[in-house]
């Protein structure tokens, strides 16, 4: 079955055009959780793959890498789709393995989850180092190590090189993390993934991204999985509800819809079958200037903070400055 998902072209890439809208696969808590579902994620993929989605974003992080090649390989015989070429899939190096001599072989091991030749797209997690291990959470602060950006991006360029990863790029990288790789970079970053929804906008990060020929990718489109334990602002904002009643749709087609006009590719989660079709029905109508105008006066919130990789207790080394960890764009009022 065809998908009627737009695509958006990636910038130094050889990869196939990104679909505008990918399915996420990331599950609380990541590890070792996600081994134990492994099943539930195949089953949710497949039902994806069905349902229109051809963009699939995974990390070694969250253990979900292999059902979802189990399911891509089984789509391929089912019929569902013609081959792997079909898909797109992200995966993403974890701050674990941020170091230069790790990334090649993490990519490799991703590789070998995935079971497939190439990803389409591969991203630093987190502009953030960590002592090699396991991966796990929460990390000990002392545990947190200088991360080698410019070494890092270089590893990451040879494994767009040897052709394994057809598109590089980063996430959760501010504009001030973004300048230190361009300043270096021969492969200029194609991706930022990010937190973005109608909660938090990241204007300024947007503005950045586009002069630089940057695309955005919002994770937590929806608000995210409760991450904080304070609620999902998303799906509970009584603005988004109103435009939601006024236009026969749900808030998350909303959000979604949003999210797609600002020319940014949502990467959203649900297994459920029901919701991932209708995750898919927001490219056939269009929000009012009325409606745009409300989103964009809606308070902002950040969710997900680099903080929350580590335990609350112990303190970093005084090779760390932890202000670096928790920058947030300056808010500038326009849209
Ligand atoms: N790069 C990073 O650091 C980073 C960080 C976080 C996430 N991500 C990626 O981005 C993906 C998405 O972000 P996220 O997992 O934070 O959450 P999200 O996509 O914002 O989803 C939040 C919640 O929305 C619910 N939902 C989905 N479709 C819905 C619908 N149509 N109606 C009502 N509720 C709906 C889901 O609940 P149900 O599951 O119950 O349907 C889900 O728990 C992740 O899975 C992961 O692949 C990346």
């Amino acid at each position: 079955m065809a998908s009627s998902v737009p695509e958006v072209a990636l910038r130094s890439c050889n990869a196939r055009p990104m679909p505008a809208l990918g399915m996420g696969t990331a599950a609380i808590p990541p590890v070792p959780e996600a081994a134990k579902n492994a099943e539930a994620t195949k089953g949710a993929v497949l039902a994806a793959i069905e349902v229109g989605f051809r963009h699939f974003d995974t990390a070694y992080m969250y253990g979900t890498e292999a059902p979802l090649g189990d399911a891509a390989e089984e789509a391929v015989r089912r019929g569902l789709v013609t081959s792997r070429e079909d898909l797109f899939v992200t995966s993403k190096l974890w701050c674990t393995q941020n170091h230069p001599d790790l990334v090649l072989p993490s990519l490799q091991d991703t590789l070998k989850n995935l079971k497939m030749d190439y990803v389409d797209l591969y991203l630093i997690h987190w502009p953030v180092a960590i002592k090699p291990g396991p991966p796990k959470l929460p990390y000990k602060k002392e545990d947190a190590v200088p991360f080698d950006l410019e070494g890092v991006w270089r590893a990451m360029e040879e494994c767009h090189r040897l052709g394994l990863a057809k598109a590089i790029g980063v996430s959760n990288f501010t504009t001030r993390h973004l300048d230190r790789v361009l300043a270096v970079a021969t492969v200029p970053p194609a991706v930022n993934q990010v937190e973005l929804n109608p909660v938090w906008q990241q204007r300024t990060l947007r503005a950045y991204c586009a002069d630089k020929g940057i695309h955005v990718a919002a994770y937590s489109s929806l608000g995210g999985q409760n991450w904080d334990g304070t609620g999902n602002a998303v799906l509970e904002s009584e603005v988004l509800a109103g435009i939601a009643k006024a236009r026969g749709k749900s808030v998350a087609q909303v959000a979604l819809r949003w999210i797609y006009e600002q020319g940014v590719t949502s990467i959203v989660k649900t297994y459920k079958k029901d919701r991932l079709k209708q995750n898919l029905e927001i490219f056939d109508w269009e929000l009012t200037e009325e409606d745009r105008l409300k989103i964009s006066q809606i308070p902002q919130k950040k969710v997900v903070k680099a903080s929350g990789l580590f335990s609350q207790e112990g303190e970093f080394t005084s090779a760390i400055d932890p202000a670096d960890l928790n920058i947030v764009e300056e808010y500038i009022g326009y849209c």
